[in-house]
């Protein structure tokens, strides 16, 4: 694999919490179109790095770069902007919205159109067709009118709310990188098989 082919690297990574080491010095490169699992046991720091990586905490020591470029000291929200997302064990989901008004949401927004809270959602063609799109990919457009509070969480393949915060995560990302618990990481790539790449670690 080339080295243009990196899109996520950690150079030598490396979390303290007081006389704690969460992570000592991780070094890893992901290529474009790879998908990984993160496994360990209890306490072998894979939260910590997701965390690093995702921006939630401050490294001690090193490096972050996405394709190619230094994110280390970006936010969390700086690097969702950069494509990069991901997705919790226990998803935060609007409740009172259906899946439809959720990625209608998270399209126009993603798209720039997020400050016009005048337009009724729904008025823009390329919102519309992404959303189609989302639902289908996703297996939700028989659920898309329901509201998000009944969708249930272990419907095989995966359950129809991993599946929205999953499809809001790809509508999210411009290189499509959900980060996911195991769980759903198999699922997330398997059924549905997004175009992309996935990492997976527990919360
Ligand atoms: N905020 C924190 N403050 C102090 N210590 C922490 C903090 N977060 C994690 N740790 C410690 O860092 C180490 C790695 O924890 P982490 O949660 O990353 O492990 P994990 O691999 O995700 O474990 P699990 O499989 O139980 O989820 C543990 O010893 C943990 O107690
Ligand atoms: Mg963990």
């Amino acid at each position: 694999m080339s080295h243009s082919d990196i899109v996520l690297s950690a150079q030598g990574l490396v979390k303290r919490f007081g006389g704690i080491t969460a992570t000592g010095n991780v070094n890893l490169d992901l290529h474009k179109g790879a998908r990984h699992a993160l496994i360990g046991p209890n306490g072998a720091g894979k939260t910590t790095l997701i965390n690093l990586l995702t921006g939630v905490l401050e490294p001690t020591e090193g490096r972050i770069l996405l394709e190619g470029q230094d994110i280390t000291d970006l936010a969390p929200h700086q690097r969702v902007r950069r494509g990069m997302v991901r997705t919790f064990q226990i998803n935060q989901l609007f409740d009172t919205l259906t899946p439809l008004e959720t990625l209608a949401l998270t399209v126009s927004q993603h798209s720039g159109l997020g400050a016009r809270w005048w337009q009724p959602l729904g008025r823009s063609p390329r919102v519309v067709e992404r959303c189609e799109q989302l639902l289908e990919q996703f297996h939700l457009t028989e659920v898309m009118n329901q509201k998000t509070n009944v969708l249930a969480y272990a419907t095989p393949p995966a359950g129809d709310r991993i599946a929205l915060a999953c499809s809001r995560a790809c509508c999210c990302s411009t290189s499509r990188w959900p980060a996911c618990p195991p769980a759903n990481a198999r699922n997330c790539c398997r059924p549905w098989r997004p175009a992309g790449r996935c990492v997976g670690a527990p919360d």
